[in-house]
């Protein structure tokens, strides 16, 4: 609990001033950076990459010629690439800052394109390849983008109604929604939808779990149910590390609200083990409130159309 009490209360110190704010994402780039070449591709990228690609192909969400807009794109552009990589599309990289980090965008091209090569042979893998080679090719991302078809959008507001109403056949992300500040979703969602040509696709990864577990695995992946919106306010939430809280019933409510028809909800549970740690802890309104299952979520794993 040291660890993650430790960690709440750096992150508000950090949070207190536009010069914290930047100093803690510079620091925690460097680290990262550092962090993500040394571990090379890892594998639950890998299985992003396979189910992204599984999905595209099951609900017919591409044609080639199609604009996708992957929000929160961060450091490696993962999901933007992959389709890139595969299918004949150009994409909008949306950010509200820029999390770039060239050298582990490299190392996961170059770990991309050692899967691909051991992978058997066919007319995708060897474009995918070829793409790949000329990606690595390029001194810096500019160059990436010009092979990949990027288009790179930083928009600190967070708001999507500055890109093309209408435009996309697919908004994709992978573990972003989950920041985007409560009070502001159901118009963020509004925006997201307003972007989809008709019959579009939203394919987005959510994670519920306690980003403060991430730093001290000790503490349970759901720990936060244990605080009232007053107290975590007070003692947990800040700037630098914010997520939202917000759980599957409301998320359900948020995609009907802003017009999105669900298709598929392939969510993650927690473990057992960690099910009896959780019920053996208080649990603090409004989580009182969810029934076992939705409690027990973890991750959404969703397909929408517009
Ligand atoms: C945990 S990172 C995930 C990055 C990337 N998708 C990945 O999995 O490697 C969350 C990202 O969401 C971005 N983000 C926060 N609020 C956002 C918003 N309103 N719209 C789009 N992205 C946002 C952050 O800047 C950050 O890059």
């Amino acid at each position: 609990m040291l660890k993650y009490a430790g960690v709440a209360a750096a992150s508000k110190g950090f949070s207190a001033s536009a010069p914290g704010r930047r100093l803690y994402r510079r620091l925690g780039n460097v680290a990262l950076e550092r962090s993500r070449r040394a571990e090379g591709l890892p594998q639950r990228y890998l299985d992003r990459a396979e189910r992204l690609l599984a999905l595209c192909e099951t609900y017919d969400v591409l044609a080639p010629g199609d604009r996708v807009l992957e929000l929160g794109t961060g450091w490696v552009h993962w999901e933007a690439t992959v389709l890139a990589l595969h299918h004949d599309v150009s994409v909008t990289l949306f950010d509200v800052c820029d999390n770039r980090l060239l050298g582990a965008y490299r190392t996961y091209l170059a770990g991309y394109r050692a899967h691909l090569a051991a992978a058997p042979d066919g007319d995708g893998t060897r474009r995918a390849l070829d793409r790949l080679d000329a990606a690595l090719a390029a001194d810096d991302f500019a160059g990436i983008y010009r092979v990949l078809g990027f288009d790179h959008v930083i928009e600190p507001s967070g708001h999507l109604d500055g890109l093309d109403a209408g435009a996309y056949a697919l908004e994709v992300s992978a573990d972003v929604l989950e920041h985007v500040p409560a009070g502001m979703l159901a118009e963020y969602l509004d925006e997201a939808h307003a972007l989809l040509r008709p019959g579009g696709h939203a394919i987005h990864q959510i994670d519920l779990a306690d980003h403060y577990h991430y730093f001290d695995p000790s503490m349970s992946p759901k720990h936060y149910y244990r605080y009232s919106d007053t107290t975590w306010r007070r003692w947990f939430e800040n700037d630098v590390q914010y997520f939202n809280r917000v759980q599957r019933p409301e998320w359900r409510a948020l995609f009907a609200g802003a017009g999105f028809g669900m298709v598929e909800d392939d969510d993650r549970s927690l473990p057992p083990e960690e099910l009896t740690r959780l019920d053996a802890a208080p649990t603090a309104a409004p989580f009182d409130a969810l029934s076992d299952e939705d409690r027990a979520c973890l991750q959404m794993l969703t397909v929408h159309a517009a």
